[in-house]
């Protein structure tokens, strides 16, 4: 610990105020575990306390069950990870009905993560779910090929992004809505503003960036698809920087997800602009890393003598260099 104040006050870490608000919903602290990373959040009940956990947002659910893609899924690359997983899920029903149950018993806001190959899949997915008790919210993962207009990414068009957007804000009547924007966009402020426009209630910057890796040996790809997704910490600098290029154009607040490994990287994330974090990759590694990162969190503010988010959330100096 540094000599500070805040270690002649007679605080300790543990006054650190971490609880944070995005729309309506309240946090105790801004560590969310991602989609993809942190299944149905079951799987990880035994190892990892979920109360002490911001939220968690579920696997991608469709409307119906989906087998993925081939093996191999997941390859390490420097200082990252790519995957493709082809979206494996149980499909909406199953998940209410077999896994909603049991994680209505744990301490956790619950986001179901929502996706489609057209508007209607998303729309009713979401109809489901709306039947169902225990989620505090939706995230739609935009970063899908959009099979009605040719294969075009809803999250890569502005107008795309928005109608989407519009027929989920529609069906989501009883919850709030989350987008989870692709990174793959030639303008981050027109897609952030589009979505914004049409009543999103936060904006989740971003998904994985699509990536390759291959064997010249073996003529192949590393992966059981020709291309996947890569995140972790080679990812970190690209995102935050969309992450302060949408700050900047919006009103509704922001969840920052690339490569949150350290309470450093949350509060790099906070000070651009955004109101919380997204833990991925790094669930692989530690399962318990988004656990321990809210100790770690509360540790490095009251270091700098600092005891709420609010005291560093976008301060990022107007002075470069
Ligand atoms: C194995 C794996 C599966 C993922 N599955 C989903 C998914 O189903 N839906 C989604 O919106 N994002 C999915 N993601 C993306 C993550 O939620 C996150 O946006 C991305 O990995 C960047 O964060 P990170 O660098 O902390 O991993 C997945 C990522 C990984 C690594």
């Amino acid at each position: 610990m540094t000599l500070s104040n805040a270690a002649n006050s007679g605080r300790g870490p543990a006054d650190v105020d971490l609880s944070i608000a995005i729309g309506a919903l309240r946090f105790r602290n801004p560590i969310v575990a991602a989609s993809g990373t942190f299944g149905y959040g079951l799987e990880f009940a035994h190892l990892v306390d979920l109360s002490q956990l911001g939220a968690m947002v579920t696997k991608g659910l469709s409307r119906e069950p989906i087998d993925g893609a081939p093996l191999p899924r997941l390859c390490d690359t420097p200082s990252g990870m790519l995957n493709a997983v082809g979206l494996q899920n149980v499909g909406v029903r199953a998940f209410v009905e077999q896994k909603l149950p049991a994680l209505r018993k744990f301490d956790i806001p619950v986001l179901a993560n929502v996706f489609g190959y057209c508007q209607e899949d998303y729309v009713e997915v979401i109809r489901v779910l709306e039947e169902a008790e225990g989620l505090a919210g939706y995230e739609l993962n935009i970063s899908c090929p959009n099979v009605k207009k040719g294969g075009l990414q809803f999250g890569g068009d502005p107008f795309a992004a928005a109608d989407v957007t519009r027929e989920a804000r529609r069906a989501a009547r009883r919850r709030p809505l989350w987008v989870k924007l692709s990174p793959l966009i030639a303008d981050i402020g027109l897609i952030a503003k589009a979505i914004e426009a049409e009543g999103a209630d936060a904006l989740n910057v971003a998904n994985t960036y699509p990536a390759m890796a291959v064997d010249w040996r073996t003529r192949k790809s590393r992966l059981g698809n020709p291309t996947g997704g890569l995140s972790g910490p080679a990812i970190k600098p690209i995102t935050l920087r969309l992450v302060w290029e949408a700050q900047k154009v919006v009103q509704i607040p922001i969840v920052g997800l690339g490569g949150v490994e350290t309470a450093s990287d949350v509060l790099d994330y906070l000070l651009v602009g955004a109101s919380a974090v997204q833990v991925g990759t790094a669930s692989f590694a530690d399962p318990k890393i988004s656990e321990r990162l809210g100790t770690d969190l509360k540790g490095a503010l009251f270091d700098s003598n600092l005891f709420s988010i609010s005291e560093l959330k976008g301060k990022l100096s107007a002075e470069f260099g």
